[in-house]
Formats: structure tokens, C-alpha cells, sequence
């Protein structure tokens, strides 16, 4: 393997118009779940798998989250002044360090595809990782550091990857399988959002992938696909035979925060991991329930 994977990106750009009216101000990313913002945990996974360069493809109106990952001094003086270690430990899990953050526009909505050829002048001949923070994944081993440890052993590109009821392959990019060897699995193909009778099969890719640079040339020359957007999924399924492609049935629970039924069942799955909270929640579901 030639160069180091160490950058991800984040494509950040969209207006999260499904969660109107709160994204009216609020950028989709900065929606906590329990307490903690979409995006902090995207890079928490992120640094966890390794990454050391982390790359946001922002818009206007996203600026929250710049300021999210630097100090807050007022605050910061605030709560050492009352001794208040708890509230300052979990800020400095919201810390980047200088030179670590790149922060770029996507300036015009054309696609994922489009959103993560921005990155390219910030990452130039390496290859790196996309997080969809949208895409929560609770697990034992982070989602993407499991990627990683099978990036080590076999290269190439990787998405990782899970079976979706096939009523639902419109919504992803969908894999036409060639093989399976335990999580891993070989591909022939990969198609954008699919209809149901036509997808290859219902294994879907959420947000987590580790790309060669030469993504950066497909989408450099991607045509429209399918929504009229350029898509990534396109551009990864015209590298198939030419660099190694595997998708990885991660281990985990996938959670969509893009649409409001998997961010409220987010919010309850985490809360329930919480020793501060489990207790509570769980009295109230029962209560609740039925
Ligand atoms: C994007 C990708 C799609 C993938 C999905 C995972 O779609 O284009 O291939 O399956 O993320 O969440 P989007 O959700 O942006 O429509």
C-alpha cells in the first residue's frame, strides 16, 4: 500500500430540509443525539479509525460547526471558574487542532458525487474516507475503523454495508453481488437508487467508504445520474475491475438520521447506552408501550 489513509471527509453541504423547521438556523450536523451533535460523533469515529486530516464540505448557513470544534473561551473560563471538570473534559471532545480542519464550499448542490470532488485539492494523491454523518452507526468496534482493518489487509475502495427491505433500494446505492466470503463481499456492480424490481440485490451502502484518489479523476468527467445529481456511487462503480472493490457487512446498528422516525429511534438507542439515562428511558418505553 502506497500512501497513508489519514483524511476523511465530511459532505456537509445539504439544506436538511427534512428537518424543517429546526435547519431553518441550525445545520442538520448540529442535531444532537441525547447531547452530542451528528457531526461530533462522525469525527469521533473518524479519529478512532485514525484519521488525522478531516475535511468538511460545508455551505452557507453551516458555519455552526466551525465555531463547534474550536474553543470557546468565555465558556471555557466559565466553567474552570466552577470547577465544573465534567463540562470541560466533554468540550475537549469538540476540539480540532489547527491545521487538522479544512473547511470548503461545495457552492452549487450537484450530488454527493460533486460534494466530494471538492476535497480533491485538499487531498490530492492519497486516499481517504467519507462519513455521511446522516448515517449513525452504534456498534462495539466503530464502523469505520472496522473498515480500516480490512482496507489494511485486501486495499482499494470499501463501502460499507447492509441489507435493506427492498421496498426501501430507491433511497441507496445497491450492490450487484459477485461474491461473499464471511462480511466481505465481492461486487460486480453498483447501481444509484434503484427501483425496487430492478435492484441487483437489497444490500445497500450507507454513509461510510474508503476511496483510492482516483475517484477524483472518475468525477472529474461523472455524468448525471440518477436524481439529475452527480453521484459518487456512479464514479466508485466505473473504478469495478480495476481497483479492489469490497463492501463490508459491518457490525453494528445503523441508524438514518436523515429522516425523523430513525433520528427519534437514534436518540432512544443511545440514550439507552447511557448509565445516566437508561434506567429512566426504559421505564418510560414500558410505561408507554402497548
Ligand atoms: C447517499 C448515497 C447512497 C447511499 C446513501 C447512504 O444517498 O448516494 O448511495 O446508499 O447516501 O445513506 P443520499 O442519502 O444522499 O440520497
Amino acid at each position: 500500500m502506497s500512501k497513508p489513509l489519514r483524511t476523511v471527509v465530511f459532505p456537509v453541504a445539504g439544506f436538511g430540509t427534512r428537518f424543517l423547521p429546526a435547519t431553518k438556523t441550525v445545520p442538520k450536523e448540529m442535531l444532537p443525539v441525547v447531547d452530542t451533535p451528528l457531526i461530533h460523533y462522525a469525527v469521533e469515529e473518524a479519529r478512532q479509525a485514525g484519521m488525522e486530516r478531516f475535511v468538511f464540505i460545508t455551505g452557507r448557513g453551516k458555519g455552526a460547526m466551525e465555531n463547534y470544534f474550536d474553543h470557546a473561551f468565555e465558556l471555557e473560563r466559565v466553567l474552570r471558574e466552577g470547577a465544573k471538570d465534567d463540562a470541560l473534559r466533554q468540550l475537549e471532545g469538540a476540539l480540532l487542532e489547527p491545521g487538522a480542519a479544512f473547511f470548503t464550499r461545495q457552492q452549487q448542490a450537484l450530488g454527493l458525487g460533486h460534494a466530494v470532488a471538492c476535497a480533491g485539492p485538499l487531498i490530492d494523491d492519497e486516499p481517504f474516507a467519507v462519513i455521511l454523518p446522516d448515517d449513525l452507526v452504534l456498534s462495539k468496534t466503530p464502523c469505520l475503523k472496522q473498515m480500516v482493518d480490512v482496507y489494511n489487509k485486501y486495499g482499494g475502495n470499501i463501502v460499507a454495508v447492509m441489507d435493506v427491505p427492498r421496498e426501501h433500494t430507491d433511497r441507496y446505492g445497491i450492490l450487484d453481488i459477485a461474491s461473499e466470503d464471511g462480511p466481505l463481499v465481492g461486487v460486480k456492480g453498483l447501481v444509484e437508487k434503484p427501483a425496487p424490481d430492478e435492484a441487483p440485490s437489497t444490500l445497500s451502502i450507507i454513509g461510510r467508504y474508503i476511496l483510492q484518489p482516483e475517484i477524483f479523476r472518475m468525477l472529474e468527467e461523472q455524468e448525471q445520474g440518477a436524481g439529475g445529481e452527480i453521484q459518487l456511487t456512479d464514479a466508485i462503480a466505473r473504478t469495478i475491475g480495476r481497483i479492489p472493490f469490497h463492501g463490508l457487512r459491518f457490525e453494528g446498528q445503523r441508524f438514518d438520521c436523515g429522516n425523523k422516525a430513525g433520528y427519534v429511534k437514534a436518540n432512544v438507542a443511545f440514550a439507552l447506552q447511557r448509565d445516566d439515562l437508561r434506567d429512566d428511558v426504559l421505564a418510560f418505553l414500558k410505561e408507554n408501550i402497548g
